[in-house]
């Protein structure tokens, strides 16, 4: 059985492992070290369901009045394909959801297929892009902006 806690500043290494390992463009040890001492930002581990210390995953999200933010989702390669990143995607949202969040936002790279499909399964719809906002392989890559939630009166 796997489970979630909040990420430790002792988990660092091995959450850097996993996001280098995943991502063509990994966030910094800065980055993430931002977030776990920001109080807006809550920061989770899901853990391996055979070796209970190993973090096989982590998400980062924020709560803004009544939006919420995915910031980070991220499942190490080798674990990948096995619905971890749809559990983990839950329970951000169950933690969203408690601390108020109507609606949640997030951004998906254009090319990111995988993560696009688990979103638009999971309620996200497309509300806006941001041209050229990542850095890519060649040049740079649009920034699609996902939404969940609060978009009754738009449809
Ligand atoms: C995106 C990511 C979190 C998905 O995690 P995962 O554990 O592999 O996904 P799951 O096994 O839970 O699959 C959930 C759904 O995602 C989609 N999906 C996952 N991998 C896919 C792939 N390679 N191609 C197309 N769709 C895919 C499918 O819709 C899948 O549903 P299905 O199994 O019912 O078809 C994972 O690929 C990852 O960590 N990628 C690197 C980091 C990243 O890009 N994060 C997202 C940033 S916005």
């Amino acid at each position: 059985m796997s489970r979630f806690r909040h990420m430790r500043e002792s988990d660092l290494d091995a959450v850097l492992k996993v996001e280098r390992g995943a991502y063509s463009h990994p966030w910094s040890e800065a980055s993430v070290r931002n977030c776990l001492g920001n109080s807006q930002d809550s920061c989770w581990v899901l853990l391996s369901p055979e070796e209970p210390e190993e973090i096989i995953g982590h998400a980062i999200c924020s709560v803004i009045f009544d939006e919420g933010h995915v910031l980070n989702l991220c499942i190490a390669r080798d674990w990948q394909q096995q619905g971890f990143g749809r559990l983990l995607l839950d329970h951000i949202h169950d933690q969203l959801q408690k601390e108020g969040a109507e609606k949640i936002f997030l951004e998906v790279r254009s090319g990111n297929r995988a993560a696009y499909e688990l979103y638009l399964s999971r309620g996200y719809r497309q509300v806006g892009v941001r041209k050229n906002y990542y850095p890519a392989a060649e040049g740079r890559e649009d920034a699609l902006v996902l939404q969940r939630g609060g978009l009754e009166l738009m449809e």
